[in-house]
């Protein structure tokens, strides 16, 4: 019998092989404990997914600088006390099976003084109406925040992960030097595209050289979306290709709709056009929007090497099992009880941030907030 392709292994180096090309994309839980230290709450939904059958786990956006926290309950990996909880994760998801990655992230703009205790910082001056407000990084910044990746990579090196992920989309730090609307710097970090990516190559270059047994994956919104401005598709392939060169081996593309072209070339499909400017070197995952094997296959057959699943897989643990009839539970989409996500291994906490995704909590136990 053939395995079908969402099921067939996956080599991200000779030796960290993922068992199919199923992952758990990075997702916001609010699980951790306030000081960043996993929980057992958080422990348990990312154990389940491993044990239902996804080939990579990622953790959340998890902070690699107390200044970059931009929500309660957020995983740390700024700090060597977050060693022992990283540890825990990294082999309770190998005992599932799956390869273990932690999302590396800094909210920049995005960080909020009120959770971290410190103030927040950003490529330039910013404050938003009734909004997110920010000073301009310095060079010291800069400086600091590129040696805070390399180092929280260093800690899931040593914790035992397989991977680490750089969060480079959704207009957080990253992401807004890459921004001609939140960069609006007039020297080496901001203007051409080769000064607004500077940060993002050099934190590139020093995860790559700080831990150079792990995975590099880069995680880029190819177009604006949401929080995501002043993002343009050709400047975002030229910087994949450059991150490439820099040490980049999986390039995460966020798409939220996967099944569309893009906005500014109608006729190109984003996975096809990444695919055709990397080349096979660069391994490329896509997220969003994928609840069928169908679905997911079509990811694969567009140029995908794996795809990463969120609401599906919040609601689904088993999804890789189940869509492929290797599960004794069905397929489920939105709108689920409480009871239902609660099964699912998530806490209540995590249920409560779910009434932000629009439709995902069943309604009739909106009263019970
Ligand atoms: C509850 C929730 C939390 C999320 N947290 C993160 C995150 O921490 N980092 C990230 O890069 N994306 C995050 N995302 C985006 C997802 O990783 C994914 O790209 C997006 O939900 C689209 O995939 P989906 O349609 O399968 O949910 C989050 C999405 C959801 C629904």
């Amino acid at each position: 019998m053939t395995t079908p392709p969402l099921l067939a292994p996956l080599t991200l180096r000779p030796g960290v092989v993922a068992p199919n090309r199923v992952w758990l994309a990075p997702l916001t839980n609010q699980q951790s404990h306030a000081d960043g230290t996993l929980s057992d709450d958080e422990l348990a939904f990312l154990a389940r997914r491993a044990d239902g059958g996804f080939g990579l786990v990622e953790t959340c956006a998890a902070h690699v600088a107390q200044d970059g926290k931009a929500w309660p309950g957020e995983l740390g990996v700024h700090e060597d006390a977050m060693l022992p909880g990283l540890r825990l994760l990294a082999a309770r998801l190998h005992e599932g099976g799956a390869l273990a990655s932690v999302q590396l992230f800094h909210g920049g703009l995005r960080a909020v003084s009120a959770v971290s205790g410190v103030p927040t910082w950003a490529p330039s001056a910013y404050a938003e109406p009734g909004g997110a407000a920010a000073r301009a990084a310095t060079e010291d910044d800069l400086a600091r925040v590129i040696e805070q990746f390399a180092a929280a990579a260093r800690r899931c090196e040593e914790a035992g992960f397989d991977a680490v992920e750089l969060h480079g989309a959704h207009g957080y730090l990253l992401s807004q030097f890459l921004s001609t609307v939140y960069n609006r710097r007039e020297d080496r970090w901001g203007g051409p595209l080769e000064n607004r990516a500077r940060l993002i190559r050099a934190v590139t270059r020093a995860v790559r050289s700080a831990a150079p047994s792990l995975v590099l994956a880069v995680r880029l919104s190819p177009e604006d979306f949401g929080n995501a401005k002043g993002l343009d598709l050709d400047e975002s392939v030229e910087v994949a290709r450059w991150l490439a060169e820099d040490g980049m081996e999986v390039l995460h593309l966020s798409l939220w709709r996967s099944s569309e072209r893009t906005r500014k070339r109608p006729e190109l499909h984003p996975t096809t056009l990444f695919r055709e400017a990397l080349g096979s070197r660069v391994k490329i995952v896509v997220a969003g929007q994928i609840w069928t094997r169908e679905e997911g296959e079509a990811q694969l057959a567009l140029g995908a090497d794996a795809i990463a699943l969120g609401r599906a897989a919040i609601a689904n643990p088993e999804w890789p099992r189940i869509v492929h009839g290797r599960s004794a539970l069905e397929l489920r989409r939105p709108p689920l009880t409480e009871a239902e996500l609660r099964a699912a291994a998530l806490s209540d906490t995590f249920v409560r941030y779910m009434r932000n995704w629009k439709g995902f909590v069943a309604s009739e136990e909106l009263g019970t907030r």
